[in-house]
């Protein structure tokens, strides 16, 4: 998985292309019986990834009356359904308001923000939860619940609604989807950082997410690890065809990434011309 070949990269004007087709004819059947999971895929029938067109994206944070933060400051960006776009650049730069902005945990100040046919900036609150509910997001510090064990973490992000699936037998088959199959009744303190990074991971694909938002995912996890977690992620974009965008400083994943874009004080900008980042413009 993490020797996939590099698709195209650095593309700064927002104009990436889909190269990604073979997760296309993936869409695999059903399947909420975790006695059935006999390959790693717990594919929803439901479509492909989302589709994000972002436009003229702006957020200010007004600090004192005279200091003003610009966290996006007129951002562009096509992401194509079913690809993995790296969200790079400094820290503070803007790579975790972008991503709080597209799952509309935060609301910008100007431009829109399009997730297939869903113009997220005019949602009303009871769309916008009912938005929400279709992103998986991943944090870098997992945000399990400690009292709850793996399974319960799982099927805590769909309690409160009714599914057309059985909670607990897709979270134990998406629990072992990840590679944790007979952790269930864990509880996260007995697990590493990169299984509790599972969980989270298949947390967030409980609700069948079109678009998963991580930040900083493997931001915590040694460089195994690390690696272990974004084959995870290539996975799902291969097998579910889930739109995945990920705001990281690691190289490996802005490298294996299909898009690669570069974030300097909320602006995207092309990347590091020079130095030894694998961040940098395309070859
Ligand atoms: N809630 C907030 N209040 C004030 N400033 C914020 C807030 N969130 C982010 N910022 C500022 O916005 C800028 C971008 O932050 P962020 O998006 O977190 O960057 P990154 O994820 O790239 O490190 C930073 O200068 C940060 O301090
Ligand atoms: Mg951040």
């Amino acid at each position: 998985m993490i020797g996939l070949p590099r698709r195209n990269r650095t593309q700064p004007t927002g104009t990436q292309h889909p190269h990604h087709t073979e997760g296309e004819d993936n869409a695999a059947a059903l399947v909420d019986d975790p006695a059935q999971v006999s390959h790693p895929s717990v594919a929803s029938e439901g479509p492909a990834g989302a589709r994000v067109v972002v436009r003229g994206l702006a957020k200010r944070y007004q600090l004192t009356p005279e200091v003003t933060i610009t966290a996006a400051d007129g951002i562009d960006l096509d992401v194509e359904p079913g690809q993995i776009t790296a969200v790079t650049g400094p820290s503070g730069s803007g790579k975790s308001t972008l991503l709080h902005l597209i799952g509309a945990i935060d609301r910008p100040d100007a431009g829109t923000i399009t997730v297939d046919d869903t113009e997220v900036t005019t949602l009303t609150r009871g769309a916008l939860a009912r938005y929400r509910r279709g992103i998986g997001f991943v944090f870098q510090r997992y945000n399990l619940l400690p009292a709850l064990t793996a399974l319960d973490n799982v099927t805590a992000a769909v309690l409160p609604y009714p599914t057309d699936f059985d909670k607990k037998s897709r979270a134990a088959a998406l629990l072992a989807q990840v590679g944790l199959a007979g952790r269930e009744n864990s509880l996260p303190s007995r697990l590493s950082g990169g299984q509790q990074q599972r969980v989270a991971i298949a947390r967030a694909l409980i609700g069948r997410p079109r678009l998963i938002l991580a930040d900083e995912p493997t931001g915590n996890l040694d460089s195994h690890t690390g690696a272990e977690i974004l084959a995870l992620l290539l996975g799902l974009r291969d097998t579910e065809g889930v739109t995945i965008m990920i705001a990281t400083h690691d190289h490996q994943i802005a490298d294996t990434a299909d898009t690669t874009i570069h974030i300097t004080d909320g602006q995207i900008t092309p990347g590091p011309v020079t130095g030894a980042s694998a961040i940098d413009t395309a070859p």
